[in-house]
């Protein structure tokens, strides 16, 4: 292989305490659906609709990391991670939702965060990414104010358990997935097409963010750091045309205002409101619960928006025009600016003081060659691109304390199934064989050169 390039960004603009990660969650990996007690989720449930995943796949066995965790770990140190962020399934603590905790559940969680912190790694646990039991879902889900408070319950549990040796919380993972493409395109779990039931769930996931943010400070017997991860994407309109300009003013408002302003503070936006056309079902103190101080927020970034206005279409009414940047094999345009636009956003318009990069990377081919390797230079060259990005936010003020890859396994990519493939790390899913692609092998020495400067 020729010698790495690492003059197309300089690292050291991160300080010594900047973390390097990767990402995973629960229903992604672990497989082990119907094990110890588990119930199922309503991604179990989704994956059963006829045409509603790519080529009928499910999470069932994904890759087995229920079982493999220890493997797990240990590609964690090769690759010299700092951190590893991962989530816990509500449906292995608590089958039914509410009530009865699964003691087998929690032990799994507790046995990786003991292996995680002996490998030197530090935990950073979401307490949802989106595999809400279906016992709560049959009680009408996130459109019901009772799930958020059902969510505070079972956080509290995890915090107890694991409070003591985990320190950084993420309450959910990307919301606007859960509430926008759940409950208003239908493309994810649990698939409906209902925009007062979007909007609702919406409002009391951000309600459930609140109640866990208090309940995890309160049950944790360590010092905790609470955050949050949302996936954002910069609008940019198609044209200039009035009609263009609105439908990315209401584009921001969907992806990103929505998103942000309530958390921190700034009640829901008044245009969006008008948009949604939808009552918001606040009670006295929801907001100021949904805006519980947060000590970091999480950015999700995969790609910008082109916004077009689409007259007629149901409200937002707005489309995506495909952008003239190379695509993955998601058919996501690379678009590595955009993260550094996001980052000084949030910063310079919200003020956060402390931001990490929860997610970012990119799907492609990739096979095994007869020698059992990966070559996946366009990943490596993404990941660059997207360090490159950071670290130019960085010197323009942003409080950047972590970069955290998507993903470190190849894993199930939800309605997509097993056929696209994000991780640093190859999985062989009928063998679960594992093998650290080159991209892999240039994020570690992104992390060597990091620690030890030239
Ligand atoms: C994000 C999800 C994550 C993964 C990546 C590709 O939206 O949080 O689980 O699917 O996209």
């Amino acid at each position: 292989m020729p010698a790495p390039d690492t003059s197309v960004f300089d690292t050291s603009v991160f300080g010594q305490d900047f973390r390097w990660g990767a990402a995973t969650s629960a229903y992604q990996i672990e497989g082990a659906v119907a094990e110890d007690g588990r119930s199922p989720s309503i991604w179990d449930t989704f994956c059963q609709v006829p045409g509603a995943i790519d080529n009928g796949d499910t999470g069932t066995d994904a890759c087995d990391s229920y079982h493999r965790w220890a493997e797990d770990v240990d590609l964690m140190r090769t690759l010299g991670l700092d951190d590893y962020r991962f989530s816990i399934a509500w449906p292995r603590v608590m089958p039914e939702g509410t009530g009865a905790v699964n003691r087998a559940g929690l032990d799994y969680y507790d046995r990786l965060v003991d292996a995680l912190l002996e490998a030197g790694i530090r935990p950073n646990a979401t307490l949802y990414h989106w595999d809400l039991p279906q016992a709560l879902q049959d009680r009408g889900g996130w459109p019901e104010r009772a799930t958020a408070q059902a969510f505070a319950e079972y956080a509290s549990v995890v915090a107890a358990r694991l409070g003591d040796r985990v320190a950084d919380w993420a309450t959910l993972n990307e919301p606007l997935c859960s509430s926008w493409i759940g409950h208003l395109e239908g493309k994810m779990a649990p698939g409906l097409t209902d925009l007062t039931a979007a909007v609702r769930a919406s409002f009391h996931l951000h309600l459930g963010h609140g109640l866990a943010a208090q309940a995890v400070r309160a049950a944790s017997p360590g010092e905790v750091r609470i955050g949050i991860t949302n996936n954002l994407s910069t609008c940019e309109p198609a044209s200039d045309s009035e009609a263009d300009l609105a439908a990315t003013r209401r584009a921001d408002g969907h992806i990103n205002r929505w998103w942000l302003d309530p958390i921190l503070g700034r009640g829901y936006p008044q245009d969006m409101l008008d948009v949604y056309g939808v009552e918001l079902p606040a009670q006295d103190g929801d907001l100021a619960t949904i805006a519980q101080p947060l000590d970091w927020l999480g950015v999700n970034y995969y790609f910008r928006q082109i916004i077009a206005d689409a007259p007629g279409a149901a409200a937002p009414s707005f489309r995506q025009v495909p952008g003239p940047g190379p695509r993955t094999a998601m058919d996501w345009e690379v678009h590595a600016a955009g993260l550094e636009e996001l980052l000084l956003r949030v910063t310079k318009e919200y003020g956060v003081r402390n931001l990490m990069v929860t997610e970012n990377g990119s799907a492609y081919r990739d096979t095994l060659t007869a020698d059992g390797e990966v070559l996946d230079p366009e990943r490596a060259a993404y990941l660059e691109e997207h360090l490159a990005a950071c670290a130019r936010a960085v010197a323009a003020g942003a409080p950047l304390t972590a970069y955290y890859a998507w993903s470190l396994l190849d894993n199930f990519e939800w309605a997509y199934g097993y056929d696209k493939r994000f991780g640093l790390v190859h999985v062989d899913y009928p063998t679960q064989r594992r093998t650290i692609k080159s991209s892999g092998h240039r994020y570690a020495e992104i992390i060597r050169a990091h620690r030890a400067p030239a």
